[in-house]
């Protein structure tokens, strides 16, 4: 694990249809490295979902619903943060992680369907994964990947109760 400290924020969310890719977002995000992330709708099924994977599978993960984009960006900042905005319409990954690996502190908005104009303006980084539309969780996954160099793959999560025994063949599991 590096000491930097990774937050999503997951905007444009819709209860009714979003709820599974919401999950996968957070999960992604959990899986590849980032500490939490922040919902900007009130969903606890999300919530409930993320933390039931979290207890059984380790580390600290949190998720946070019903915060609000605008003063969840600003708190960010006055904090020291940066703050990374993926879409498709930003300049290339590539070309721009090398600059965003410099901070220690950054949130990563994610959107669901039109992300708010203001989102571009106040970003610090809006960053592309191809300028070819695909998904926030594709995205997201991308991101954190080349952010970390591929070490985020060798992560452990601590208090877990549950760990997988990669193997060749099969599926193993041992109970902690
Ligand atoms: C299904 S897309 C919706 C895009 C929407 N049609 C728009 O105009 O913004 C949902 C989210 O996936 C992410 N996304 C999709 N393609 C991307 C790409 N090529 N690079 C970076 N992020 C991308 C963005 O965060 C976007 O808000």
């Amino acid at each position: 694990m590096t000491g930097r400290e990774v937050v999503i924020l997951r905007i444009g969310h819709r209860p009714e249809r979003d709820q599974r890719v919401t999950t996968h977002v957070g999960l992604t995000a959990r899986a590849l490295g980032a500490q939490g992330m922040y919902l900007a709708a009130a969903d606890k099924g999300v919530v409930e979902s993320i933390a039931d994977v979290a207890s059984r599978w380790g580390g600290s993960f949190f998720c946070e619903d019903n915060v609000k984009w605008r003063s969840c960006i600003r708190d960010w900042k006055a904090h020291g943060g940066v703050v990374v905005h993926l879409t498709m319409y930003g300049l290339n990954l590539p070309d721009v992680i090398g600059d965003v690996r410099l901070h220690d502190k950054i949130l990563v908005i994610v959107g669901a369907e039109k992300v708010p104009g203001d989102i571009y303006g106040l970003a610090d980084y809006n960053v592309a994964v191809t300028g070819q539309p695909h998904s926030e969780i594709s995205s997201l996954a991308l991101f954190l990947d080349h952010l970390s160099n591929g070490t985020e793959l060798n992560n452990k999560f601590p208090g877990a109760q549950i760990r997988i025994i990669p193997s060749k063949a099969g599926k193993q599991t041992e109970e902690l």
